[in-house]
């Protein structure tokens, strides 16, 4: 049964047996975790966009696990020219690794770097992992693509954002849980930056009514999927 961990915003580690992974690890800026990058230890990355607060410490911590990192085509290519192993991807395709299988998913968004260089689209992941199915939708508005997603493969866990400003808000993302039909959804994305405060206990009950089940995961917290 694979292991999740939230470190607040949208850095999840998820884990299996002797693999696991880290997902838009943005540890250093992040006022809801201590967790040091030099302190990860991980099999590959996962990086949904080009936006520092997703991409994050990925070169350091790539570099000193000297691990993979997955993402889009234009980012793999930004990465790799600042010596990082890449295992670049796209909109749509999907691999599988020795750890599980990921497929890049429409995240309507935008991508660019830090340093203004093209980072492609922006991508949600579907990732399949221990017999499990969780659906990280990264930074993301509503879209009806989110109904095929568990209508193709049935959805144990939705990662979703909801801080609103830069995503879907509450009221979209009570949509987005009910149109992908998770078994349980975990609010993402949140109270990081003033602009995106807003109340995950107002989405899960929200949400509640509708018939979904939220976890509100507490920074820090790590829960079997
Ligand atoms: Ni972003
Ligand atoms: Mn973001």
């Amino acid at each position: 049964m694979p292991k999740l961990t939230y470190h607040g915003h949208s850095c999840f580690e998820l884990g299996c047996e002797r693999n696991k992974v880290i997902i838009d690890p943005f540890l250093r800026d992040n006022p809801h975790t201590s967790l040091d990058p030099g302190e990860v230890s991980v099999t590959a990355i996962l990086v949904s966009h080009g936006h520092g607060d997703h991409l994050g410490d990925t070169i350091e911590i790539a570099k000193h696990n000297n691990c993979l990192v997955v993402s889009n085509y234009e980012i793999c290519g930004w990465l790799e020219a600042q010596g990082i192993q890449v295992h670049p991807m796209h909109i749509g395709g999907a691999f599988n690794f020795k750890w599980g299988r990921v497929k890049l998913v429409p995240a309507i968004h935008g991508s660019g770097l830090p340093d203004g260089s093209y980072g492609g689209l922006a991508a949600g992941f579907l990732i399949e992992m221990g017999g499990k199915n969780v659906y990280f939708a990264g930074d993301t508005a509503l879209h009806s693509d989110m109904a095929l997603y568990g209508r193709l493969n049935p959805i144990d866990l939705a990662l979703l954002p909801i801080g609103d400003n830069f995503t879907m808000g509450i009221d979209d993302a009570v949509e987005a849980a009910v149109m992908c039909g998770a078994s349980e959804v975990v609010p993402i994305h949140y109270d990081t930056f003033p602009v995106i405060q807003v109340d995950p206990g107002e989405f899960a009950h929200r949400a509640g009514k509708r018939g979904v089940k939220v976890r509100v995961m507490e920074f820090g917290e790590t829960i079997s999927v």
